[in-house]
């Protein structure tokens, strides 16, 4: 299965294939808690099958080489230099993560690194948590055995550092959700995180009869970086003049739906209020879709979901016609008992519980719709929960 790939990367890097390890680690997509994480709130993200593979092996200097198998430019950079390489096309993800390993105190060694990226880029289903975590893995694993460094991998620590790379490198600033899942991720579970003190649970991905689909809009999400950021500091805004009742209060996270109801003229500013909202009343849909998941109760999970995507569309308005015009046609199906945006928004997927039967008609349906609407294929699909980062053993 691997041979293909052990021969690109000698083609690119020479040498012999002994030496060579293997990483893996996967997208996400996210069941509900959106725009939470950052919040302090909840999230229920499902970690994916698609991901990137990385091979790797160590070299006797300090140099760092990326290259991929959809890619024909090699990027180099020295260990010891990597902030000179910090506005890259295409090797940030990497190379911050690198660099904030270091900073972290991680013995980090050069190395030579081919990715085969399985999870399609920019689409909202975390392909930069994927490549973050594959490649903190097999720095650290590649690190520790040539500094004969005997220690256990964290993964925790690992999804925080590769949340600062992206932070620092790639200049958004994400929570902890996605780095998170591609780290911690486990076959058949969907993880219920508290994203204030990073507690979770597993939580069996058992919808009996029903499949989770994934519908991409093929739009490239332009301009999400910005926007991401802009809704984070409205909801830093809306919570530091809720300060002023709940001093207490560390995220918004901390304000109840109670407290939200009482207290929402405090609030100035339509915008504002419009965002805590969503915040405030995401957080307990999320509680109420894992005890409904956790009782089988398939159909008040839809339900939802369903408010989770009219609240992004309506009062955090990170939809737009691509994403809205998906779950709209979603809707419309049979047998569908739920359908939302995942992910940041702006383009990207959405994520829709379909009864098994009905999965094929979902597809021509809401894909005829959706091309007839907007002019361009959207892409499908069926989702199964994965396995988070780790080394493969061949
Ligand atoms: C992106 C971010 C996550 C999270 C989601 C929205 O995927 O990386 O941290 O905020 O958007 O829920």
């Amino acid at each position: 299965m691997y041979s293909e790939l052990i021969e690109t990367f000698l083609s690119y890097f020479g040498g012999q294939s002994d030496g060579i390890r293997i990483f893996r680690s996967p997208g996400r997509v996210n069941l509900i808690g959106e725009h939470t994480d950052y919040n302090g709130g909840f999230v229920f993200p499902v970690a994916l099958t698609m991901d990137t593979t990385v091979l790797a092996r160590p070299r006797d200097d300090r140099q760092i080489n990326l290259i991929a198998t959809d890619l024909k430019q090699m990027v180099s950079a020295n260990l010891d230099e990597l902030h000179k390489w910090k506005h890259l096309k295409w090797g940030n993800y990497q190379l911050g993560v690198a660099d904030e390993l270091q900073k972290s105190g991680y013995k980090l060694c050069g190395c030579d690194l081919l990715y085969d990226d399985k999870v399609p880029l920019g689409s909202g289903l975390s392909s930069s948590a994927a490549i973050e975590i594959a490649t903190a893995i097999a720095l650290v694993a590649l690190g520790n055995a040539y500094h004969e460094i005997k220690r256990e991998i964290n993964m925790v620590e690992i999804a925080k550092i590769a949340q600062k790379a992206e932070h620092n490198y790639v200049g958004v600033k994400c929570g902890i959700m996605d780095q998170f899942a591609s780290a911690m991720g486990k076959k058949n579970m969907a993880i219920f995180l508290d994203c204030r003190d990073l507690t979770w649970e597993m939580v069996p991905l058992d919808m009996k009869g029903y499949k989770l689909v994934i519908a991409n809009t093929n739009v490239k999400r332009s301009l999400a970086g910005e926007k991401y950021n802009e809704r984070r500091s409205e909801c830093e805004h809306g919570l530091e003049q809720l300060r002023r009742i709940f001093p207490n209060a560390s995220y918004l996270r901390d304000i109840s739906v109670g407290d939200f109801i009482r207290y929402r003229d405090q609030i100035s500013g339509e915008t504002i209020r419009k965002r805590v909202a969503h915040v405030v009343y995401e957080n307990e849909r999320v509680i109420k879709a894992v005890e409904a998941l956790k009782k089988n109760r398939l159909k008040e999970f839809g339900v939802l979901m369903n408010a989770s995507h009219d609240s992004l569309r309506d009062l955090y308005e990170v939809t737009g016609k691509e994403l809205d015009t998906l779950v709209e046609q979603s809707r419309k199906v049979e047998g569908v008992l739920g359908s939302r945006m995942t992910g940041a928004g702006f383009g990207g997927c959405t994520v829709s519980l379909v009864r098994e039967d009905k999965v094929r008609e979902f597809i021509e349906r809401v894909g005829g719709a959706y091309y007839k609407e907007i002019g361009h294929d959207a892409s499908f699909y069926i989702t199964e929960a994965g396995n988070g980062g780790r080394e493969i053993i061949f």
